[in-house]
């Protein structure tokens, strides 16, 4: 993990209010690992105070200048205007300075080869499952469930075809795919799929009830949570969730920066809600 001081080398929309940024970033392809995130931060303007965290999309190389040049590196993001920072994001463009801090956290486990593996996202959360998918379509048969409210939160899916995942759309209004919720699709393959490996990203309601969904049928499981988070390095204890066997007279907590974002749902307390998003607000 380290923090550089680097700049933005695209930055388009892709989809309403979703934006995808290439970002020179020197030493990440042979270090991010699938599910590891980066705390972002523009360098020009002192607000927002706080970096954001971000999943990484997929690192790649820059074809080489010139033959004896090395050829330099790349994340991508992507990310959706929600708030100051994001906003702040939008208007930035090729050359604009930024800092990065990362990679970070724990990424996804790919588990044994021979197993299928469904992936589910919803929205936004589909971000750390594509490098996640690079890796696993070297051995194993992967299925993506992609699950949003409209048509517009589907996002980079056909990338996932061309990696020969086998993809699976579905929108609450039933503007793109099938109508209704991702669970219900995933229900479906469990049932014809029910070795598969199943691995999650998305807001808490649809994680819980992908937990319930996989704990009912002893389905191994993977999440990746999205914590509020100021340091990104377990300083702040502002990402904490509760850990498998917390109670209130043996508390047990864990950094979603550190010991996440990704778990193994076995590590988590899922008795009310795992993900315990403490935020002080008062220094973003
Ligand atoms: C490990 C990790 C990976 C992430 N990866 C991505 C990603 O790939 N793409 C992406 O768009 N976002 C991602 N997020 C969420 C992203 O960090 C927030 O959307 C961003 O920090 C919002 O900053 P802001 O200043 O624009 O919004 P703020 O002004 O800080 O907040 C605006 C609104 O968004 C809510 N919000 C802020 N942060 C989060 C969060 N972490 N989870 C849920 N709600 C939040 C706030 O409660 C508020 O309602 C990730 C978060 C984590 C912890
Ligand atoms: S974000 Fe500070 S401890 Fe996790």
């Amino acid at each position: 993990m380290k923090n550089i001081k680097t700049i933005v080398l695209s930055n388009q929309e892709i989809s309403p209010g979703y934006f995808r940024m290439k970002i020179l970033s020197p030493g990440y392809c042979e270090s991010a690992q699938p599910g590891q995130f980066v705390m972002f931060r523009v360098q020009r303007s002192l607000p927002p105070l706080l970096r954001r965290p971000f999943g990484i999309f997929r690192a790649g190389f820059l074809p080489a200048d010139c033959d004896d040049m090395p050829a330099k590196e790349f994340i991508e993001i992507i990310y959706k205007v929600v708030g100051s920072g994001t906003e702040i994001m939008e208007g930035l463009h090729h050359g604009d300075p930024v800092e990065l801090l990362g990679p970070l956290g724990e990424g996804f486990d790919l588990g044994a080869p021979e197993e299928e593996k469904i992936l589910v996202g919803g929205g936004i959360g589909l971000v750390p499952l594509y490098m996640l998918a690079e890796k696993m379509v070297e051995n194993s048969k992967v299925r993506l469930l992609m699950g949003g409210r409209t048509r517009d939160d589907i996002i980079t899916v056909t990338e996932f075809e061309r990696l020969g995942v086998e993809t699976y759309v579905s929108t609450e209004d039933g503007s793109l795919g099938e109508e209704g919720l991702v669970t219900r699709v995933l229900e479906r393959k469990l049932d014809k799929y029910p070795n598969a490996a199943v691995f999650a990203c998305g807001p808490m309601p649809m994680i819980e009830a992908v937990q319930k969904i996989c704990d009912s049928r002893g389905t191994s499981l993977q999440v990746s949570l999205e914590a509020l988070m100021a340091c990104g390095v377990g300083a702040c204890l502002g990402c904490v969730v509760k850990g498998e066997g917390h109670s209130d007279a043996e508390p047990r907590y864990l950094c979603t920066c550190t010991s996440g974002p990704v778990f193994r749902a076995e590590e988590l307390n899922w008795e009310k809600e795992a993900a315990n998003n403490s935020e002080c607000g008062g220094c973003k």
